[in-house]
């Protein structure tokens, strides 16, 4: 049976925001790019090419790729880059995953304005487990810098320095009218009363957690990460970047205008201030006629102030699978493999004779997991999958420790120096198929310390457990949720504190982990599973596709 195929088309586009013109890079020239259809279970091929000045590559975040890492599209993870004039026929194959997910650009910062949703559908003859929402739309949280993004990342990889600070945040690529010369770039949406929307929410942004309501109406969350939860009202939500969300919005309060707000959550070194509040506009209508505004703007949401971090983690916190018979979960109870993994900021020695122009004299940010600090393969002919598969040695080595350096305090507020200096390689962990695993992912108070919603390719995992402070091992595993809990790509690791997460191994192949803080991840915060083919042929990798584009 033939696929059906997307056109992808990179390039850059004009647009104007905040009162300046630049060129992006987009898909189709649209921004944010096209939302995928699809139904559970379907697989299509997205055709994408290149007709920009620079490299990239296409993720598909949150969607497992059974034996397929060919198409995943981590730059050097997975594959090489699609050169300039370049095409790549990417199959992107859905299983289990239902609800909303994403696609992005995963090489340097381009995913910035390089992303769009995915809407998988249930199964033909399966409906929602809740009521059919009489509308549904994609909602975008990004980001949009003024200057040139690629030169953000040139800066933040030569200087030492902490990223720009974007412009302002966007709904669905709209600054809002809060923002000087914003007034027109305002997402709206128009609802009628008595109606019920389904909002497909994405963190597409780069830097920050961010809060969002909507002023005067509690919001549902029915899902997350292409899984349903049990339902629950909120006033507010908080979203990770890479996170999505599923939230239905009953539009039940009297017929006037309301803005629907999203604000970033930070607790690092009070950088932003909590000035970042950007809007839409949820306006009532009547037939054609839009209800004006009863007051001199539409009414405001209160959101969490920016460093609340109980009112951050208060959202995932209340989350539960809906494990029923439709909906079984697979927690794993008997782990074959405990892994302890520790996410930092740190900082390393500039490199040899260059100055950083930093704040952190003569060193630069880094950023490591059980302080090792993850370099892309250094040589650009080559990536992590094919010199896996094709058994070519020196690319990358199979030490990633199993345990940090020292098992301590990690949330103490003077931490060890040598924990503060990570070294730096392309570290793989090599995990059997079939492994049942438990990884604790533990904060640390390095550099103070922040959130970090670590996000892992090719498989979801149950959020088992969390907590803040140091993870015990004798005393947490007592407390953790192994009957309801939520399924997720994305987790983030709380200031100061631990997520324990499980996942069996059943997909083969290679698999990025990662903060998805683009910060973090460009400093090292990241590492690589290889899950080994497991004994039967429908437990192994597929081949590649003849396409894949060439190294180099
Ligand atoms: Cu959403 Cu590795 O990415
Ligand atoms: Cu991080």
């Amino acid at each position: 049976q033939a696929l059906r195929h997307y056109k992808f088309v990179v390039r850059d586009a004009p647009f104007t925001k905040l009162c300046s013109a630049k060129n992006i890079l987009t898909v189709n020239g649209e921004f944010p790019g096209p939302t995928l259809y699809v139904t559970k279970g379907e697989s299509i091929i997205v055709d994408v090419y290149n007709r920009a000045n620079y490299n990239i590559t296409i993720h598909w975040h949150g969607v497992n790729q059974p034996r397929y890492p060919w198409s995943d599209g981590p730059e050097f993870i997975t594959q090489c880059a699609i050169q300039p004039g370049g095409l790549f026929s990417q199959k992107v194959i859905f299983s289990e995953e239902e609800g909303t997910l994403w696609w992005h650009a995963h090489s340097d910062w381009s995913r910035a304005t390089v992303h769009g949703a995915i809407v998988i559908k249930p199964k033909p003859g399966n409906t929602y487990p809740f009521p059919k929402p009489d509308r549904e739309v994609p909602m975008i949280l990004g980001e949009w810098w003024k200057q040139d993004v690629v030169k953000v990342f040139d800066d933040l990889v030569s200087t030492g320095a902490d990223a720009a600070i974007s412009d302002s945040y966007t709904i669905n690529g709209q600054p809002g009218d809060l923002h000087p010369c914003s007034a027109n770039e305002t997402f709206k949406l128009n609802v009628e009363h008595g109606k019920t929307y389904l909002l497909r929410m994405i963190n597409a942004a780069m830097q920050d957690l961010l809060f969002f309501a909507i002023a005067k109406h509690q919001l549902t969350v029915v899902g997350s990460d292409g899984s349903y939860v049990k339902p629950f009202k909120v006033d507010y939500i908080t979203i990770s970047p890479g996170q999505t969300m599923d939230v239905l919005l009953e539009a039940n309060q009297p017929l006037d205008q309301y803005y629907m707000a999203a604000k970033a959550y930070s607790s690092a070194f009070n950088v932003r201030f909590d000035n970042t509040t950007t809007t839409a506009i949820l306006q009532y209508k009547k037939g054609n006629y839009i209800i004006p505004s009863s007051i001199s703007t539409p009414h405001m949401p209160s959101l969490p102030s920016f460093n609340d971090t109980n009112s951050s983690v208060n959202i995932i916190t209340q989350m539960r699978s809906l494990a029923d018979e439709a909906h079984p979960v697979d927690v794993p109870l008997n782990i074959t493999t405990n892994l302890f993994y520790t996410v930092s900021v740190n900082s390393l020695p500039c490199p040899n004779g260059t100055i950083c122009k930093g704040p952190r004299g003569n060193n630069r940010f880094a950023a490591s997991m059980n302080n090792v600090s993850f370099q892309l393969p250094q040589n650009n002919n080559i990536n992590i999958l094919q010199a896996y598969y094709n058994n070519i040695s020196g690319v990358f080595s199979e030490n990633f420790p199993d345990v940090p350096p020292l098992l301590f305090d990690f949330t103490a507020s003077n931490l060890s120096t040598f924990l503060r200096t990570p070294s730096v390689d392309t570290e793989v962990k090599v995990l059997e198929y079939g492994s049942t695993v438990e990884l604790v992912l533990q904060g640390t108070n390095l550099l103070a310390g922040t959130e970090h919603p670590m996000h892992l390719h090719g498989h979801s995992f149950y959020v088992v457990g969390w907590g803040f402070g140091n993870y015990n091992k004798d005393k947490d595993p007592f407390n953790y949720n192994l009957v309801d809990p939520p399924y997720q790509n994305t987790v983030a690791v709380p200031k100061n504190g631990w997520v324990a997460i499980r996942f069996q191994t059943k997909n083969p192949g290679v698999w990025f982990m990662h903060c998805h803080l683009e910060r973090h991840v460009s400093w090292g915060m990241a590492m690589t599973f290889i899950v080994k083919n497991g004994n039967n042929p429908g437990q192994q990798m597929l081949p590649p596709p003849p396409d894949m584009p060439r190294c180099n």
